[in-house]
Parts: structure tokens; C-alpha cells; sequence
């Protein structure tokens, strides 16, 4: 299984990007902020790409520093 990640809410300014580069595991919610609709859609390396597009990094890996 694929490493978990999390979406800093608080963080989100719902620019869509990691919606728009993994559309099968972020959406975007009435409130226009992200979220993980299924975690194991993708591969760890297309997680990292919706992770770099970021514009303010607000996704990130659990029990990383
Ligand atoms: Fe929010 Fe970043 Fe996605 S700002 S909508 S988590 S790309």
C-alpha cells in the first residue's frame, strides 16, 4: 500500500492543482477546499507531483517532519 498523506486543511486556498493532477484521488468540496476521496489511486510519485504543485505545500506525508 502506498504511503498515507493528509491534506492541511486550514492551509488549503483551494487552487484546485491537486484536483487537476489527480483527479481520481483529490476533489475539491462545496467549500473549494481539498480533499482525498481515495487514497490508494495513485502511485506515490503522482502523489508527490500533486504534492509539488502545491502552490502553499499543504499536502503532505503522515510521520514526516
Ligand atoms: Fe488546496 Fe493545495 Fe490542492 S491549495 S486545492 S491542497 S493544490
Amino acid at each position: 500500500m502506498a504511503k498515507k498523506f493528509y491534506i492541511d486543511e486550514d492551509e488549503c486556498i483551494g487552487c484546485g492543482a491537486c484536483s487537476d493532477s489527480c483527479p481520481d484521488v483529490f476533489a475539491m468540496t462545496d467549500d473549494n477546499i481539498a480533499e482525498i476521496i481515495n487514497m490508494d489511486e495513485a502511485s506515490e510519485e503522482e502523489i508527490q507531483d500533486a504534492m509539488d504543485s502545491c502552490p502553499v505545500d499543504c499536502i503532505h506525508w503522515e510521520d514526516e517532519d
